[in-house]
């Protein structure tokens, strides 16, 4: 597991499942690995390959996930990179059924900065068949608008109300990701009306539920008190990153056999 970026979540549910699964992890920081003293990606996949059965990596540039995919000879997991965060996903999605059944023609309201994680509700949209309402402020809308194709239902505002209204899932994140620290001061300013607060829930369906990938900021994106309210699933989300990435590392290290 490469890890240029902090986690608590993906590091723990990582580890957790492979050592549950009755295999191991092991944590590699730039710190301390030839990585962070400028070996090359690609020679670091070849190696790593030879050793491990799988390599999990959360860095900044998407291209670092890619070329370490070329390069290795093992599966490849991207644990959040700059552009998406699919492990996410596979939890969110997962949290949705349980919870509510099939997601396929319902709605779901992005609402706030269109990262990372709004990258893979796009994606998500694609695969598994529900509406998009997407809302940021104008210059913050995710670069993943630009690659849908038309029968993918994604609409676009900066109007948060219109996202959330009659959505069946609301989703926030940060409003600076790792990485944007420095400009979290500007964003605070600019993102103040895509706070989720119980007033923006409101304009939802009735059985709507919230999320959030985690770590929150109270106050910013996210009223307080809608964290705890009992439409809130953000603890089983977080939770189901253990049981998704089990069933995904299963399938690409034993793959048909189990
Ligand atoms: N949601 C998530 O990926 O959390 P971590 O940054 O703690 O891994
Ligand atoms: N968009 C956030 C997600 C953290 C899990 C980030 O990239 O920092």
């Amino acid at each position: 597991m490469i890890f240029d970026k902090s986690s608590t979540r993906t590091r723990v549910s990582f580890e957790t499942a492979m050592v549950e699964g009755g295999g191991a992890a092991i944590f590699l920081s730039p710190r301390d690995t030839q990585l962070g003293r400028g070996e090359p990606i690609a020679d670091s996949a070849r190696v790593l390959s030879r050793m491990c059965d799988a390599i999990m990596v959360r860095t900044f540039s998407h291209e670092v996930a890619e070329t370490l995919a070329k390069y290795s000879t093992v599966p490849v997991v991207n644990g959040l990179t700059d552009s998406f965060h699919p492990c996410q996903l596979l939890a969110d999605m997962q949290t949705y059924f349980e919870h509510r059944g099939d997601i396929k023609g319902r709605k779901v309201a992005w609402v706030g900065d269109g990262n990372n994680m709004c990258n893979s509700y796009i994606n998500a949209a694609q695969q598994f068949g529900f509406a998009l309402s997407i809302a940021t402020p104008p210059g913050y809308e995710p670069s993943g608008l630009g690659n849908i194709s038309s029968a993918v239902d994604v609409e676009y505002s900066n109007d948060p109300k219109r996202a959330v209204v009659n959505a069946n899932l609301v989703v926030t994140d940060v409003w600076a990701s790792m990485g944007q620290e420095d400009e979290a001061e500007r964003r605070h300013d600019l993102f103040h009306q895509f706070q989720v607060s119980e007033a923006l829930l409101s304009e939802a369906r009735s059985d709507v539920l919230f999320m959030h990938c985690l770590p929150a900021h109270r106050g910013q994106e996210v009223e307080a008190a809608v964290l705890d309210r009992p439409d809130s699933v953000v603890w089983d989300e977080a939770g189901n990153r253990l049981h998704a990435q089990k069933a995904l590392l299963e399938m690409l290290i034993v793959g048909s056999a189990a």
